[in-house]
This record gives C-alpha cells, sequence and structure tokens, in this order.
C-alpha cells in the first residue's frame, strides 16, 4: 500500500494527475523541484486542507494555484528516488491502485472506512534482537514515562522513536496484538505514527515516527531555550486539536486518547505538531506516580472530574484535558503551579479572569507581542474545555474552528505590524536569544 510517494528532483514534466487524490492510503506526495505545468488537482488539495495529505510541491516555477513553499520534510521515506519521467511511475502507482482495488471489491470491509487502511505488507513486528540492533543496544534514551523508557533508533535510514515497556506494564496484554494492529492502521499527519512493535516474551516495545523536536511540555518550561511565538503555539494547539478531531470523529469505532497532555504533543523539526499514545492508556497498564495506578486512564491534572465520580470517560473528558494544555500554552506554566500552594492552573486562571488583565494571565515571555483578542478567544476557549460539566464543554470540531479563528486574527496582527518574515519560513524573533518558530506559516 503506498502511502509515501517522493518524485522531487525527478526533472518531471506536464500536469499532476488527477488518479492521485483517490489513493487513499497516500499520505505524502513529494513532488518538489519538478517541472510540472497546470494547477494542482483539487481533490489533493481538499485532503491536504483536512489534514489527510502533506504535499510538497515548491520549486515548480509553471505550476499555477495553491503552491505553497514548504522546507522539505527530512523524515519523508524516499519510495522512489530515480524515475525517468512521471509516466513511467505513475502508470505502476495506477496499475498497483487497480489491482488493490479489484482485491478489496468482494465483501471489503477496509473499503467502508477510509481511516483505518489495511495491515501494511511489510514487515512491522520486530524481535527484541533487532530492536537492539535499531536502538544501538538502547544507547540513546530520549525519555521516560509511565509506560517506560523511549530510545531512539534508526530503522534503515529512517529514525524511529522505541519505547520498551516496563516489565509491570507488560503483565495482562492479551489483546496486544489486535489492539497493535489497530493503531498501526491509524494514520493522520497531527498523529504520531506506530510503526512496528516488539513482543518477545517479556520484551514489549513500541515503534513509532520519531519527533525531532521532542515534546510541547518541554518549550514551555522555565528552562527552555526557545520561546514560541503567539502564533507558532496556536499552530501547535491547531494541530493537536485536529489529530484529536480525527480520533474523535473521523476513527471507526471512535477513540477516546484518554491521556491528552503536553509531554504528549510531540513537534516535528518543523514545529509540526503531532499527538502521540493515544489508544494506550485504555490498553496498557502504568507503573509510577505520574499516571493512575489503575491503569484505566489519564495522567492527574489533566483528568476529567467525572472520572473520579463515575470512572467513565468520553470524548469531552479528552476536551478537558485538551482545555488544561491550552491553558500551559496560553501561560506558559505547567498543570500544576506552585505559588504558596499548589494549585491547578485552571483554578489559577479562573481566580485572575475577573481582573480583566490579559498580561497576568499571558506568558509573560511574549512579552506582549500578540494580538489581545486573540489571546482572549484563546483564554474563553480554554476555560470552556476546563468546564466542570461536560456538557459545557465544546466538541473538538468546534475548538478548531475557534481556534482557526484565533489563528487567523493573530496572523493579521503579524502581517500588519511587518514582522512576518516569509522566505519559504515563518521566523519570528521574540528576543536576541529566543527564537520562537522555524515552520512554515501556510499550511
Ligand atoms: N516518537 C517520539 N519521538 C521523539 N521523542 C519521543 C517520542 N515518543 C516519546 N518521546 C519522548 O519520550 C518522553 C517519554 O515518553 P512517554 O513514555 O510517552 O511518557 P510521557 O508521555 O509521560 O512523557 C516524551 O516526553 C518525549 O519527550
Ligand atoms: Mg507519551
Amino acid at each position: 500500500m503506498i502511502q509515501t510517494l517522493d518524485l522531487s528532483n525527478n526533472n518531471l514534466t506536464g500536469p499532476i494527475p488527477d488518479f492521485l487524490s483517490q489513493l487513499p492510503d497516500l499520505n505524502v506526495i513529494n513532488l518538489e523541484k519538478n517541472k510540472l505545468t497546470g494547477s494542482v488537482p483539487v481533490g489533493l488539495i481538499e485532503r491536504r486542507k483536512n489534514g489527510f495529505l502533506s504535499l510538497s510541491l515548491c520549486a515548480n516555477p509553471n505550476l499555477s494555484g495553491n503552491v505553497s513553499c514548504k522546507k522539505k520534510r527530512n523524515f519523508v521515506i524516499p519510495v522512489v528516488a530515480s524515475v525517468a519521467g512521471i509516466s513511467i511511475l505513475l502508470l505502476s502507482v495506477a496499475a498497483l491502485y487497480w489491482g488493490i482495488k479489484r482485491k478489496r471489491q468482494p465483501g471489503a470491509v477496509t473499503g467502508a472506512n477510509p481511516i483505518i487502511a489495511p495491515v501494511e505488507a511489510t514487515k512491522r513486528q520486530f524481535t527484541y534482537s533487532e530492536i537492539l540492533q535499531i536502538t544501538n543496544n538502547l544507547k540513546r534514551i530520549l525519555g521516560k514515562g509511565g509506560f517506560g523508557t523511549v530510545y531512539h533508533g534508526c530503522l534503515d535510514k529512517t529514525q524511529v522513536a522505541v519505547k520498551m515497556l516496563s516489565p509491570s506494564s507488560v503483565q495482562g496484554l492479551q489483546q496486544f496484538h489486535a489492539e497493535v494492529n489497530l493503531l498501526m492502521r491509524v494514520h493522520h499527519i497531527n498523529l504520531t505514527s506506530l510503526v512496528g512493535y516488539c513482543n518477545d516474551e517479556n520484551h514489549i516495545g513500541l515503534v513509532y515516527e520519531y519527533m525531532e523536536n521532542g515534546n510541547l511540555q518541554a518549550y514551555l518550561s522555565d528552562s527552555t531555550p526557545v520561546v514560541l511565538t503567539w502564533e507558532g503555539r496556536l499552530q501547535i494547539a491547531t494541530d493537536a486539536a485536529q489529530g484529536l478531531e480525527y480520533l474523535h470523529y473521523c476513527c471507526s469505532p471512535p477513540m477516546i486518547h484518554r491521556d491528552v497532555k503536553s509531554t504528549n504533543i510531540l513537534l516535528n523539526e518543523y514545529f509540526q505538531a503531532k499527538l502521540s499514545d493515544f489508544g494506550l492508556s485504555r490498553n496498557f497498564p502504568v507503573e509510577d506516580g505520574t499516571h493512575i495506578l489503575t491503569g484505566v486512564a489519564g495522567t492527574p491534572g489533566y483528568l476529567a472530574p467525572e472520572y473520579n465520580m463515575s470512572n467513565r470517560l468520553n470524548e469531552k473528558s479528552d476536551v478537558y484535558s485538551f482545555g488544561v494544555v491550552l491553558l500551559e500554552i496560553i501561560a506558559g506554566r505547567p498543570a500544576f503551579i506552585n505559588t504558596h500552594e499548589r494549585i491547578h492552573i485552571s483554578k489559577w486562571v479562573g481566580l485572575l479572569l475577573p481582573k480583566g488583565d490579559i498580561y497576568s494571565i499571558v506568558d509573560p515571555r511574549l512579552e506582549r507581542r500578540f494580538n489581545v483578542s486573540s489571546v482572549w478567544k484563546a483564554v474563553e476557549l480554554a476555560m470552556a474545555c476546563v468546564s466542570k460539566n461536560p456538557i459545557n464543554r465544546p466538541s473538538m470540531s468546534q475548538v478548531l474552528v475557534e481556534l482557526k479563528e484565533c489563528l487567523a486574527t493573530e496572523l493579521a496582527r503579524t502581517k500588519q505590524s511587518g514582522n512576518h518574515t516569509e522566505k519559504g519560513n515563518s521566523i519570528e524573533m521574540m528576543s536576541q536569544n529566543s527564537i520562537a518558530m522555524l515552520r512554515p506559516s501556510v499550511r
């Protein structure tokens, strides 16, 4: 099943074929640095807009329409590097497509759901010794969490992150195969992909797409050398909201994340955000104080209050957790703030709100470089998300609409004030030693 098509730098001519937009599993197309002509097929533009496709079209001087020039993403796995002409390759893609279609036709289960793709034929299960090879004997630790330790690895030439579950997390995993196979078929540009796993006796590991810039919390902490701009923060929030909305409304059956928190929002080399660990907390028990010990769900500080009463979670519980993250993004403070007492961020903001002073809430490191209405709107949205009563919380689709409005307002400010530099990437300097974002602004 073709998911990635890299035809960059191939001197390709002619228009982009329409049928590419009909390949449901294709989620990365790189056609940069060619001589393509005509306009970009509407289907591709739509799929990119809806977050199903990363489409790179830069450096095609004769291509008209919606061409945004993003920096080339290194994590794209090159499938085809040396093809003389687009026609040969595209014909083979077409042949493959028709082959797949024909195979799927009788009683096709997957056809009903374009979101969950069929399991790939490529190898996805690894032995423990292969994991040791991939991670160079578990050499570089990327982080530790409730489920175990995450290591850096290389699979072929692609970087990966390998999460080895701790022995206590390994107990009671009868459903492992079924669940992992399901999770490996969930694809969205704002979800960290699970690309493989290891289930060798007591060694259970999950192999994920590597996210170069680690977790969001690190960029909101006091010790961060990099200060994210307000625009950058809104982009990250929008990305994460898109991932969550996808789990809630586009998966069949719908998925509740259950552990939305700022360390589960990971950033790639362009600071594009992807939600991670979806589906984990339901299936895996956890070992330490950062998680609820029953292993059923969540992390203190992010867990919706209804969980204490009913032990049940639904989409609105994820919205609560997302609201906490949004407050962290706005205030640049953790879910629990240590003033003279330990206070939850929602309470802290709630106490400051009546004063009407946005500057007392917002991260001082933003140095007043933001559109005030954009921040106010985000604060109101976040506070609605953390409403005690789930009924009063917006859906993730509503959250997304509002976040995009906040972003549009802020973008209008940056454009107007002229401190928005566009040279393929938008880079906004916050202060002498703090840069904000190195990512394309038009997405
Ligand atoms: N796919 C990944 N790419 C890069 N770093 C990762 C990846 N997954 C996890 N990490 C890093 O490892 C840390 C620990 O991850 P995890 O075990 O999920 O615990 P937690 O989510 O509680 O931080 C994360 O906070 C993150 O910094
Ligand atoms: Mg995590």
